[in-house]
């Protein structure tokens, strides 16, 4: 492809609307442009890269025996209200105004639908189908480019089963189809596993990488520093912390005046103790009924483990209701005397001459025993685990990041089967719902974490296997006719030896054409100038490395195999 006929347009500054790295590297080498919120057109070298991902992705799921469908995005809704769906979306779910349809963001319904018209004995499975196709989500933040659109390509899958057992077998096969995709992609991966929210059932994984751009956070054991590979969302994650011991004798309880102390510190600092002799409490209103939640020292509490156990929503308490309920402030309130639901996080079991709130404003108490003061008291792991501490499998330090998740696989059951009548007959001639899972990646999120995770200052940094093109060819003066002659030679002959080749035959200024080089990304760049052809040699840089070499004519086609070679 030659760059003075092909539409790339590169930016120099940097798009203001964009803040995350492989947004900006995307609008600037000119991959992407927006439509709209969440809504982005392909342009054609961004294109190339999309097609390339989903060839690897279409050649690992045809290998674990998939077959590919191509669905249609507009849906009649009645569809979607034979599962419920409708509704279960809300506002994330586009209607067409004048018709009877809808916008599919997944294709549970429609695969569920082919597969209750066909797949009618044991015979008939197991099935994989899936397809690459846009889906719709009227996402409430669309954000960080292509990562998070309201228009975006996926892959998804399906498989249906006879039985438990046999959707196992199907699971593992994604499992290991999508390690090979994102491995082959070059990306830096980890598993984790999930709730798989909506889509219903139980078992799942999600596929994710660690990005300052991701809005998942989670504590990850990692196999690089020696760890045992253990992820999890901190919404669930777990680490080894040391429980309060108890101590062998309680003391009295006495109540102690601490005149504007509202927080641990203030209270550690009034009454020079350590934060792991106070107990922190918090109340929140769930189902209208409040709950203390009683803290060791400054651990954080986790509202989705608490909401986990209490099942439903919660939400804090506002400073009007915690007066009324306790008789106190938020910074004075404790369990002594409450009288409504406490729970109490595992570090605290049974402690004893502990410091907390007195239920009366500018007094706490000391030597509290919530054994001996505290009746009703319940306890269960309400922690947020924190960077660096222990993994509770291998005791390595944890690290806590965000991520982005590129995909997930998960186990279905009967949930759709069940709701549209997609029934088979077994052996004996009995009816059962098909046992499904449902497997999906997106795949620009896949070209935008590459980015994310191999660029520096010049721009975008590719390897052979995702690049647009193999290498970017360059001319630096489009006058001298020895130049353009041989670099017309080269572009012909590398073509011919099966590269790609972007071809930089702009008339243009060198440096415009090194940096737009550097920012497209290519992994090796051939660089044809005047003064080193009077050698007989044109300068081959390695983009990752930045390492360039002088290398003869007629030792080029060496040199690239060989540089090419290295790189996987
Ligand atoms: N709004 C989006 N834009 C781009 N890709 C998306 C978007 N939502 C989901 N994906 C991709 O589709 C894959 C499968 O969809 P799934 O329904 O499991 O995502 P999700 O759980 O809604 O993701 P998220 O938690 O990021 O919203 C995701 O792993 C992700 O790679
Ligand atoms: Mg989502
Ligand atoms: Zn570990």
């Amino acid at each position: 492809m030659k760059l003075s006929k092909y539409f790339v347009p590169t930016l120099k500054e940097v798009p203001n609307d964009a803040v995350v790295k492989s947004h900006i590297l995307m609008l600037r080498a000119g991959l992407i442009r927006m439509v709209g919120a969440g809504i982005y057109s392909f342009l054609p070298l961004g294109y190339r890269i999309v097609k390339k991902i989903s060839q690897i992705i279409r050649e690992e799921m045809d290998a674990i025996g998939g077959q590919e469908f191509h669905l249609p995005a507009l849906n009649p809704r009645e569809i979607w209200e034979e599962t419920n769906r409708v509704e279960a979306f809300g506002d994330i779910l586009f209607h067409i105004k004048n018709r009877d349809y809808v916008l599919a963001p997944t294709h549970e319904e429609i695969m569920t639908f082919h597969a209750r018209n066909v797949v009618k004995s044991y015979k008939d499975m197991p099935q994989i189908w899936y397809q690459i196709q846009s889906k719709f989500r009227n996402e409430a933040r669309p954000r960080s480019g292509v990562i998070r659109g309201r228009q975006f390509l996926m892959k998804d899958a399906y498989s249906f089963d006879v039985d438990q057992d046999a959707q196992d077998v199907s699971y593992k096969l994604h499992d290991k189809a999508y390690r090979n995709i994102f491995d082959r992609c070059k990306l830096k991966y980890f598993v984790v596993g999930a709730f798989s929210g909506a889509m219903g059932g139980s078992g799942s994984e999600e596929f994710m990488v660690e990005s300052d751009a991701g809005e998942d956070t989670v504590a990850h054991c990692d196999p690089a520093t020696a760890g045992c590979g253990y992820a999890a969302n901190v919404q669930v994650a777990v680490s080894k912390v040391e429980p309060k011991k108890r101590d062998k004798k309680s003391e009295e309880i006495k109540e102690i005046h601490t005149p504007n102390v509202h927080t641990i510190d203030e209270l550690c600092e009034f009454l020079k103790i350590d934060e792991t002799q106070c107990a922190k409490s918090r109340v929140y209103i769930h189902d209208g009924n409040p709950v203390l939640i009683l803290m060791l020292g400054n651990d954080e509490v986790n509202e989705s483990k608490l909401e986990n156990i209490l099942g439903g929503t919660i939400r804090p308490g506002h400073p009007e209701e915690l007066l009324k309920i306790t008789g106190a402030g938020a910074g004075s309130i404790g369990p002594v005397g409450f009288k409504h639901r406490i729970i109490a996080d595992n570090r605290l079991k049974d402690a004893n001459n502990l410091y907390s709130g007195a239920n009366k404003n500018d007094y706490h108490l000391g030597g509290i025993d919530l054994k001996r003061d505290v009746k009703n008291i319940e306890y269960s792991d309400l922690r947020t685990v924190q960077s660096g501490e222990q993994c509770t499998v291998c005791g390595k330090p944890l690290s806590v990041f965000n991520a982005i998740e590129l995909g997930h696989i998960f186990k279905l059951g009967t949930k759709y089967s069940d709701a549209m009548g997609a029934l088979f007959l077994d052996e004996k001639g009995e009816k059962h719902p098909i046992v499904m899972g449902s497997y999906g990646i997106g795949v620009e999120r896949v070209l935008a974490c590459y980015i994310e995770q191999n660029n520096d200052d010049k721009g975008i940094i590719w390897d052979k296997t995702l690049s647009p093109f193999d290498i970017h060819l360059i001319a630096l003066n489009m006058k001298n006719e020895t130049v353009t002659g041989t670099a017309e030679k080269l572009y012909t002959d590398l073509q011919k030896q099966g590269y790609e080749v972007l071809f930089d035959d702009r008339d243009a200024a060198a440096g415009f054409k090194f940096n737009d080089a550097d920012l497209l990304g290519m992994p090796v760049q051939i660089i044809v100038g005047e003064k080193k052809l009077k050698n007989n040699q044109v300068e081959v840089k390695v983009r990752r490395t930045g390492e360039r070499i002088d290398v003869g004519l007629e030792e080029l086609t060496k040199k690239l195999k060989s540089t090419f070679g290295k790189m996987n």
